[in-house]
């Protein structure tokens, strides 16, 4: 059973890191990834489903070029969501076999370098599909190609990470237009995969079955029409998207992959026969629980019934926790200046506010922490996907150092320096 990472073994790799140098004054706040947890992670989906699956793990969640790199260890994949996540994932060494491009506004070009480079492309549209059709009348590509369905079978708890309502930005909807798909898979010769992913954390596992409960029975229907019309050719590729939600809660228990495995090979069988190719693109799944973040509380304000914690990252790395607080959560432990957890609980509750202009910079509002002191660290659990890469540059705060570590801390990795003033400076000329 895969469970998120202890205070204790935070605390732990802190002190390591701490005494081996690595944490310096000018480090106010430092990123953290056990690396050996990452692989635990990527094995765990790998050894689950078939050996033909590929796993393309969405860069957009981690983008950091060494995690990158250590991903390709595992011979697993990546997906890519822009042209730039493309070609992170080509210089990352990952051969274009192991590499899905997703992008839902793909220019002509795109497409055309995509093609050219034969990773697996998801369509988004019929106009997508279209384009993807002229380029391939002119150079034909062995670009597997699948289109993205919106299987409209729902929304989960967080709106902004839902794509599968009646209306998506995403995909072409089922119930309107299933007749026009089934005609592209007819029409079009190089078309052989559908994808579909239903949203990013707050869905629950079995609206995820749901939707490939309703994607299959179109593939099913439509591979009998394409037998019916004397073609050889069948859908047999079933790009399942990411999804699975993780724990940001202490008291909550995780979903495992490998009960959401259980449940898609009891239910649909087939889709761990030879008779398809899957594709997973999990994100959050693989890194959430990976990573956390310390840093150091600068001041200690005073109120009458509260104190404000003020720290060092706010709302540049915590957006969605700062604009959206009631959809997301992390848990934060307090570790004296030394990295020894603190106990207890002060009998004020604490506000903690990043050092950004504007007043919604809070990544917690009147929780209960035990006392908390200047020159203590905060630490922010599960922030291993969709917080660096969602890095916002206002206020122009430096990105901090990001270390990786094996074994609690017995071997450290700089995966990123803290960022200079002269890349700063590069940002904005
Ligand atoms: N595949 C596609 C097509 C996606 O759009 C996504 C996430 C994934 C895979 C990976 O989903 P995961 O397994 O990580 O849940 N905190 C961000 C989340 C956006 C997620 C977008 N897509 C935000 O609030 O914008």
């Amino acid at each position: 059973m895969l469970s998120r990472l202890s205070e204790t073994k935070m605390s732990h790799a802190f002190v390591r890191a701490m005494n081996s140098g690595l944490i310096g004054e000018a480090d106010t706040a430092i990123l953290f990834y056990d690396l050996s947890h990452l692989r635990e992670r990527i094995e765990d989906l790998i050894s689950l489903f078939p050996k033909s699956a590929l796993h393309a793990v969405a860069v957009k969640a981690n983008s950091l070029t060494k995690i990158l790199t250590e991903i390709k260890t595992f011979d697993a994949g990546l997906e890519a969501a822009s042209l730039p996540e493309l070609f992170l994932a080509e210089h990352a060494g990952f051969p274009p076999e192991q590499i899905v491009f997703d992008s839902p506004v793909k220019t002509v070009q795109e497409i055309a370098y995509a093609l050219n480079l034969g990773v697996h492309i998801n369509a988004d549209s019929f106009a997508e599909l279209e384009r993807v059709s002229e380029l391939q009348k002119q150079k034909p590509s062995k670009s597997p190609v699948g289109v993205r369905i919106n299987p409209q079978v729902g929304t989960g708890t967080i709106l902004s990470t839902s794509v599968a309502g009646e209306y998506s930005k995403f995909g072409i909807p089922m119930k309107s237009h299933r007749e026009a798909i089934a005609e592209c898979f007819l029409k079009y010769d190089w078309l052989r995969g559908v994808h579909i992913h239903i949203g990013s954390q707050g869905c629950e596992p079995a609206l995820l079955m749901k939707g490939i409960e309703t994607v299959l029975m179109f593939v099913n229907e439509t591979n009998e029409r394409l037998r019916r019309a004397g073609l050889q050719r069948r859908i047999d590729i079933f790009d399942i998207g990411g999804g699975l939600p993780v724990s940001y809660h202490r008291d909550k228990e995780p979903f495992q992959m490998s009960q959401y495995k259980e449940e898609i090979k009891f239910r649909f069988p087939d889709l761990f026969t030879d008779k398809f190719k899957l594709i997973t693109e999990f994100g959050r799944y693989i890194h959430a629980n990976t990573g956390w973040t310390a840093s150091r509380v600068e001041y200690v304000k005073e109120e009458q019934h509260v104190r404000t914690a003020m720290i060092h990252v706010g709302a540049d790395m915590f957006l969605r926790k700062c604009y959206r607080p009631e959809d997301w959560h992390h848990e934060i432990s307090v570790l004296d200046s030394k990295g020894n957890i603190k106990t207890g609980k002060d009998e004020k509750k604490y506000i903690v506010v990043g050092p950004l202009c504007f007043a919604g910079d809070m990544i917690a509002r009147e929780i209960d922490l035990p006392k908390v002191e200047p020159g203590d660290y905060m630490v922010i659990h599960d922030t291993g996907a969709y917080t660096l890469s969602m890095w916002s540059r206002y206020n122009s705060r430096q990105i901090p150092k990001v270390l990786g570590y094996y074994e609690d801390g017995e071997k450290f990795e700089i995966l990123r320096e803290r960022e200079s003033l002269s890349t700063l400076w590069e940002f904005w000329s």
